[in-house]
């Protein structure tokens, strides 16, 4: 397990041909899915113009900038310039590529090039929500190891990873053990809950 890993997003919310922009470590970072279903995570900033690229569109295995449409490949090179067809674009045009990989249901990002794989997790991909506040994990019941808070709401074994968010927000990516759906109605209240609890300790 390693702390270089930030949990971004649960898998499933990120589709085929989906582009998001993301703040890690202070990083702007445009996460994207190519047609394959590869998750990539580049700097959000495209090399012609500075463009970001979280407003682009994907195809195939490319992610296009949305403001002269140069397209970059999966090693975020650059692949096409539309106004210079014939052109091959030169290697040195290309978009700074981060770590991201997808494991346990959950999306992770590395800004810092690292060895090391992310925590193991699993279950039921419940919710993400965003929290304006510090969670006190203790008080809730949960052990909380790097971005990884394990515990129980509603009578529900969870897995909750924490993405914090600029602003002293955080994202909550919640996977629940139970797969019964009367179980992830209670669970998710739960994290509603949750939240409440944090914010009204904050105000
Ligand atoms: S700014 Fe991205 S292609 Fe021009």
């Amino acid at each position: 397990m390693t702390d270089a890993w930030t949990p971004v997003a649960l898998a499933r919310d990120l589709p085929r041909l989906g582009v998001v922009p993301l703040s890690v470590d202070g990083i702007d970072i445009a996460l994207w899915r190519s047609a394959s279903g590869r998750v990539a995570a580049w700097a959000d900033r495209c090399p012609h113009r500075g463009m970001r690229l979280s407003h682009g569109f994907v195809r195939g295995e490319a992610l296009s900038c949305i403001y002269h449409g140069w397209s970059y490949g999966s090693e975020g090179q650059c692949l096409r310039i539309p106004a210079h067809p014939d052109l091959t674009p030169p290697e040195a045009i290309r978009v700074p590529v981060f770590q991201a990989i997808e494991s346990g249901g959950v999306v992770w990002v590395a800004p810092k090039t690292t060895d090391a794989m992310p925590p193991a997790v699993g279950g039921t991909a419940l919710r993400s929500l965003t929290v304006d506040a510090v969670v006190d994990w203790a008080a809730s019941g949960f052990a909380l190891s790097g971005a990884v808070a394990r515990g129980e709401l509603s009578g529900v074994a969870m897995t909750i990873l924490v993405q914090p968010l600029p602003n002293g927000r955080f994202a909550l990516h919640a996977l629940a053990d139970s797969a019964a759906p009367a179980a992830l109605i209670e669970a998710s209240r739960g994290l509603e809950a949750l939240r409440r609890q944090a914010e009204v300790a904050l105000a």
